[in-house]
């Protein structure tokens, strides 16, 4: 593969706020408060010297040492802290173990600190929507925020180091990780990464952006499975998120497990050396992911560990995760001339590298009194609040279902999610301090009239939905009501890693249950609470309203009482695309024009004969309580040089008597290229509060340079001739204005 020319990425202005004054002031333990980031200059230069003093001193076992991270639980061995035999360790989360092996470093020769990991995906005590919830909000400085806090939290517990953000852009809900990340679009996609590896850096803990790279193409959405992906897709769709974490600062990498185009990827020198480090210039470290440098054996390209050892490091993977295979063979490699002493060397110099511009060295331990105070603060709370709020999606609401109206003299709330039966949710080991989180009926209750009753019926055994409890008492609720709240989805067990499925319906008995829930009669609002989008098909038909979250953390169900109640009007918008059926998986927005494109749906054009090609909810799509027009749409000038600048306007008008926030997405298409292009590309967006009533200019800056493509020798080309522009609030928007795009 040639890596020539890297497009210049996202050069749209990130507008992340700025800390607030309220939470600058409010006290924390200085360790928590501490943003980081790489440091430039003379301090650089006198790290680079730091570490050229320290390798010197390094005997082999520690330089190895410092490539090993193990992790909390059976198996951890704290001598090997004492012996300077580990350099990283992970899963520790509360404080006073944390402060155990910080202690141990100081007992070791070299006393060289340790990265201390975590995944913290979406909180810590704190937890913020799913990512992909997060996503939805189309609000980064909000998001950045949300990563802020799950930082400082996690910092607060001796914390430096986060596996996130995951920027792994997917086409495929059967593959259970989607919720990881922001969906399936690179810009969205990668402004989303800059905002969350810039926030967990200000919070206090080094981001490790990951999985690099291709492993939301899975196969079949089949997790872990091969990815093929064509060199132009590569950097025009999947490598886009990561350079714009790198470019936000990201610290440290993960590889990922899969195969690229034939290659594991943890042994992938092409993306992690040349493209990474050389192309690049990245100048952290790369972690594989966990066990994946002994998997290189399963994957076919190993015959044993010490192979597979020597085959990683030599790739690019600075830190074995888990796997032992470093520590206990990368001796032996280097020792056998297998291995350069320089190879291993610059290893451990980006591991070390990593830790100076950390602070680590000079950084005081953890203190697990101050911790607590740290954990669920009012302004954390707030953020998730609001991050629960912006990221819930309004898919359907037929006849003003919502939100609820004054005639509403009765609400069943049905389904065992409406109440949380434990607190733990997907990817965090564990957390730190109660986490307090508001049933559904009583957030219900609080907020609408005194008069409204509102009654509740789990209907399941538990919240995964596998079982009923008592099945007919929800339905004698529900008849008896004015109006049905079911909240139902997909539960702990049915989404994230190792969770593919095939069928992306309601599991368990949920579809029955919502089936005998329409059969009353009673409008009913189902509420999803999934890890990823499902087929809503027959919801879609039958159900008054579908209102979609992405599991909502700590305020989850407050921000839900918060929409249905219309005390807030709902804003998310879908990061990535609904499918009518699973056949028609993958289904995206930027696909390209076929030579048989749909016209009047006969059997030779491109479709299938049972289904539509749509999806069901489109990319960008989401209701509000409000409505809004776009007018007057106008570019700054209708020749464009291939190297120049247009700026890209519109006034969008808020038309109901509601206030509300909009979404205000552009998008493009090149109608003749040297390459087929996408039939609509996202090039920007602005989330704008208006007023009822309210008419706003807004504005984009496009520059041409962004629209250009890249070619299967990996060169990136813009191309001459004309540009449409489709302005909207969603990625179904019709053409709005066109530019020629002309040779300087
Ligand atoms: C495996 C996952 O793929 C990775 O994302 C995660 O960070 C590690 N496990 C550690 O938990």
């Amino acid at each position: 593969m040639i890596l020539r020319l890297a497009a210049p990425l996202f050069a749209c202005c990130l507008a992340i706020a700025a800390l607030s004054p309220s939470a600058r002031a409010e006290q924390a333990p200085a360790s928590a408060q501490q943003a980081v980031g790489w440091k430039t200059g003379r301090e650089a230069t006198e790290i680079e010297r730091r570490i050229d003093a320290l390798l010197k001193r390094m005997t082999l076992e520690e330089k190895v040492g410092q490539l090993h991270l193990s992790g909390r639980g059976e198996g951890f061995d704290v001598n090997q802290v004492r012996a300077g035999r580990m350099g990283g360790v992970m899963n520790f989360v509360v404080p006073a173990e944390v402060l155990e092996v910080q202690k141990a470093v100081r007992e070791s020769r070299l006393k060289i600190p340790l990265i201390i990991g975590l995944d913290a995906v979406h909180g810590f005590s704190t937890y913020f929507p799913l990512p992909l919830g997060q996503a939805s909000s189309w609000n980064p400085a909000l998001i950045e925020q949300a990563a802020y806090w799950t930082g400082r939290e996690a910092a607060a517990a001796g914390i430096n180091w986060t596996f996130a953000p995951m920027v792994d852009i997917s086409r495929d809900p059967r593959w259970g990780r989607v919720l990881e990340g922001a969906g399936e679009d690179a810009f969205l996609g990668s402004v989303v990464a800059a905002a969350r590896t810039g926030g967990y850096q200000r919070g206090g803990v080094a981001a490790s952006v990951k999985h690099f790279v291709g492993y939301g193409a899975a196969e079949a959405g089949r997790d872990y499975n091969s990815t093929w992906i064509p060199t132009s897709q590569l950097f025009d769709l999947f490598l886009p998120p990561f350079k714009a974490s790198f470019d936000a600062g990201s610290m440290t990498a993960m590889a990922a497990f899969n195969a690229l185009n034939g290659v594991p990827t943890t042994a992938h020198r092409g993306m992690l050396t040349d493209l990474l480090r050389g192309k690049w210039g990245f100048k952290g470290f790369v972690t594989s992911d966990f066990g994946s440098i002994t998997e290189l054996r399963l994957h076919g390209i190993a015959k044993d560990d010490a192979e597979a050892a020597r085959k990683a490091l030599l790739a690019g993977i600075d830190m074995d995760m888990m796997g032992d295979v470093y520590h206990k063979h990368l001796a032996g490699e280097v020792k056998a001339g297998h291995v350069p002493v320089k190879a291993l060397d610059e290893a451990v110099r980006r591991v070390l590298r990593v830790k100076f511009h950390l602070g680590l060295f000079d950084k005081p331990d953890v203190d697990p009194a101050a911790a607590p105070k740290l954990m669920q603060t009012e302004e954390a709370r707030k953020v998730a609040l609001q991050a629960a709020q912006e990221g819930a999606i309004l898919l359907k609401n037929a006849n003003e279902t919502l939100p609820i109206r004054d005639t509403v003299k009765s609400v069943a709330v049905i389904g065992a999610m409406a109440v949380p039966e434990d607190e733990r949710v997907w990817t965090d080991p564990a957390g730190l301090g109660r986490r307090v989180i508001t049933p559904l009926p009583d957030a219900l209750r609080e907020r609408l009239p005194k008069d409204v009753a509102v009654t509740y019926e789990p209907a399941f055994k538990k919240n995964c939905g596998l079982e009923f409890a008592d099945k007919e008492a929800a339905i004698r609720a529900a008849a008896a009501s004015d109006l049905v709240v079911a909240m139902l989805g997909e539960d702990c067990e049915f989404m994230g890693e190792g969770a593919s499925r095939t069928r992306l319906d309601l599991p368990g008995v949920q579809q029955e249950l919502l089936e005998a829930l329409v059969a009353t009669g009673k409008p009913v609002v189902l509420v999803l609470a999934t890890g990823r989008p499902l087929v809503l098909s027959w919801a879609d038909a039958h159900v008054a309203a579908i209102l979609q979250t992405f599991h909502g953390g700590t305020e989850g169900r407050t921000a839900i009482a918060d929409i249905l109640t219309g005390k807030v009007n709902p804003s998310g918008r879908v990061p990535m695309s609904f499918p009518r059926s699973v056949g028609q998986i993958p289904v995206y927005y930027d696909h390209l024009p076929t030579g048989r494109p749909q016209k009047i749906r006969q059997r030779y054009e491109s479709i299938f004969m049972d289904e539509a090609n749509e999806p069901l909810y489109a990319f960008g799509h989401g209701l509000s309580y409000t409505s809004f027009t776009y007018t007057n749409a106008q570019v700054s000038k209708p020749k464009v040089p291939l190297d120049g600048v247009v700026e890209v306007s519109v006034d969008v008008t808020n038309a109901g008597s509601r206030d509300g926030q909009e979404v205000v997405q552009l998008y493009i298409r090149q109608p003749v290229a040297s390459r087929s292009r996408p039939m609509r590309e996202l090039k920007g967006f602005d989330k704008v509060s208006l007023r009822a009533g309210e008419t706003r200019a807004v504005r984009f800056r496009l520059e041409a340079s962004r629209l250009g493509a890249h070619d299967e020798e990996g060169r990136y080309i813009v191309d001459p001739g004309e540009v449409e522009i489709y302005l909207g609030g969603s990625s179904q928007s019709s053409v709005s204005a066109k530019l020629l795009l002309v040779k300087s």
